[in-house]
């Protein structure tokens, strides 16, 4: 594919530690296409981190944030959006990412996901007890949200080639 030819958005959706970071940075740098992280962006608005948003004003503030933020990147053309694991739960974020994007759910199962981020402790949703529970939790729910992207990617794997491979493939 040539890259001028991509008028339409790449987007990747997942749960956290599904590896949407590092695919979308593959993908923009083989596609030679901006990559934007709605995460970054809420981050940059809001002038605080993520972490910080949800202790001080709360999960929903940060919803509506992220859906701002979801609605803006949504207008852009040709750009890998790489979303929070959350940016499904309401349903105008997917209806506009659709709107100019082919949208991937990156499957990674729970067990694989705990491995990969059980070290990291900035991750407002996993400081419980249970992280690990709470993982298969957050997946049952989101499943049929995530099952809405246009295509599934199997993102188990330690290495992100398969699924950049995969996604180029299909656009
Ligand atoms: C969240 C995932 C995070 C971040 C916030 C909430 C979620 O993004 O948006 O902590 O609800 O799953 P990543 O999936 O990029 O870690």
């Amino acid at each position: 594919m040539v890259t001028e030819d991509m008028d339409k958005n790449i987007v990747l959706i997942g749960l956290m530690g599904s590896g949407k970071s590092m695919i979308a940075r593959e993908l923009g740098k083989r596609l030679k296409v901006p990559v934007v992280a709605t995460d970054d962006l809420v981050e940059a608005r809001e002038g605080e981190a993520i972490h910080e948003i949800f202790k001080s004003k709360g999960e929903a503030y940060f919803r509506n944030l992220e859906s701002e933020i979801i609605k803006e990147v949504s207008l852009r053309r040709g750009i890998v959006i790489d979303c929070g694991g959350g940016a499904v739960l309401r349903k105008e974020n997917l209806q506009h990412l659709k709107g100019n994007g082919i949208v991937f759910y990156l499957q990674a199962t729970p067990q694989v996901i705990y491995q990969r981020i059980k070290n990291e402790g900035h991750r407002p949703l996993l400081k419980v007890p249970d992280p690990l529970g709470r993982i298969k939790e957050l997946h049952q729910q989101r499943l049929p949200l995530y099952n809405q992207a246009h295509y599934t990617i199997d993102a188990n794997d330690a290495s992100i080639e398969g699924p950049v491979v995969e996604i180029l493939k299909k656009i």
